[in-house]
């Protein structure tokens, strides 16, 4: 197991194959596509591509997502993801993330999305994390202020999120 960060109550990590059935079940779950860039009913066979990708893909590659597999510290099961994209230009990290719906309500979402957030401003020292939320996304959006993220912006339905290291300049808003 690549562990990329752990938690009291989670294990941030690479994707594995193993993933791939886990994964589907909540891709595939309406009530966790309606707010997120897919559709279900999701193919079984995406996300065996999807899975197969995540775990080899370069991480942090600018430009590009990262996808991480987020799992209980003492259960292998993949409970959901966490995706970090790196700005090419700017030293800005987009995040995206999904808990299945079996394990909602229980603090994980905001447990992961926090220790990101540590991660990539205090030990990879970036300026500033962005993240992009449906304004009706009562959870996310709960999530995103745990995580010490305010709303800076309005991106048509969506509400953009934003928490800098102190003294770093605001992000560039999206045209
Ligand atoms: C957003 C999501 C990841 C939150 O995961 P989670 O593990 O259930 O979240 P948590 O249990 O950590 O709860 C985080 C906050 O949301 C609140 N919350 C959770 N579910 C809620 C619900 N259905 N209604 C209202 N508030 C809710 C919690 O009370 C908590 O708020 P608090 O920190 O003020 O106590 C999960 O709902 C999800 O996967 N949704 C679908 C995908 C998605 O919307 N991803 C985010 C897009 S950027």
């Amino acid at each position: 197991m690549i562990s990329i960060l752990t938690t009291e109550r989670l294990i941030v990590r690479r994707f594995t194959s193993a993933d791939t059935s886990a994964f589907h079940a909540y891709r595939d779950d309406p009530d966790v596509a309606h707010w997120q860039g897919w559709d279900a009913p999701f193919a079984f066979s995406e996300a065996e591509r999807l899975v197969a990708e995540f775990a080899t893909s370069a991480v942090f590659e600018p430009g590009t997502w990262t996808q991480f597999a987020i799992q209980l510290c003492d259960v292998p099961d993949l409970i959901g993801d966490i995706g970090v994209r790196m700005e090419a230009e700017e030293l800005t990290a987009e995040l995206g993330f999904t808990i299945a719906r079996e394990h909602w309500g229980n603090g994980y979402g905001r447990e992961a999305l926090s220790a990101m957030v540590q991660l990539l401003l205090d030990d990879i020292a970036l300026d500033r994390v962005v993240a992009f939320t449906h304004h009706e996304n009562i959870a996310s959006i709960a999530s995103l202020h745990a995580a010490g993220l305010a709303p800076i912006a309005v991106d048509g339905d969506d509400l953009v999120y934003y928490r800098g290291r102190s003294g770093s300049p605001r992000p560039r808003l999206p045209q």
